[in-house]
């Protein structure tokens, strides 16, 4: 049984409205009475895929959908994919640009926090294509 089932659009570039999806994402869960464990780390996780749609992508979008025993956070994007999905992975690595870094984004730990924060994370990344990230967190 799905309670919830909501898509929201994240512009690429669009530093001014950056971590507002995951901010109305985590204002949801509270309402719902999510417990705090798990709001902190859907929060975490969230935040961290849409920074990336921002910083990294040509926009995309982010699906929330809550049942009530688990959290599905699905974050697609149109491109440019990643070309070695094994060097994105590891801690402290980022093509982030000086600007984006003098902005305090591009440490690295995006896409290491959102596997370890979610109990399951898949993504699938196609050069040319775009990116698919899926996490499961368990309530
Ligand atoms: N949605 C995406 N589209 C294209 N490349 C991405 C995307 N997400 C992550 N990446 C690539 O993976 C790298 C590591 O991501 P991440 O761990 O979040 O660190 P950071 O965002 O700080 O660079 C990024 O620097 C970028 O090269
Ligand atoms: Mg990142």
């Amino acid at each position: 049984m799905t309670m919830i089932k909501e898509s929201y659009p994240v512009k690429a570039d669009d530093m001014t409205s950056a971590g507002d999806v995951s901010a109305r994402i985590k204002r949801q869960m509270k309402q719902l009475g999510i417990p705090a464990s798990v709001v902190r780390r859907v929060s975490v996780g969230t935040y961290e895929a849409e920074i990336n749609l921002v910083i990294h992508s040509d926009g995309g979008r982010i699906d929330f959908e809550i049942s009530p025993e688990k959290i599905t956070i699905r974050v697609v994007d149109q491109g440019p994919g990643i070309p070695d999905l094994k060097k994105a992975m590891t801690e402290g690595w980022s093509t982030a640009s000086n600007e984006v870094r003098n902005m305090g984004f591009g440490a690295g730990m995006g896409l290491p926090n959102m596997k370890r924060n979610a109990d399951e994370f898949d993504i699938q990344s196609t050069v040319g294509v775009g990116t698919d990230i899926t996490m499961i967190f368990n309530i």
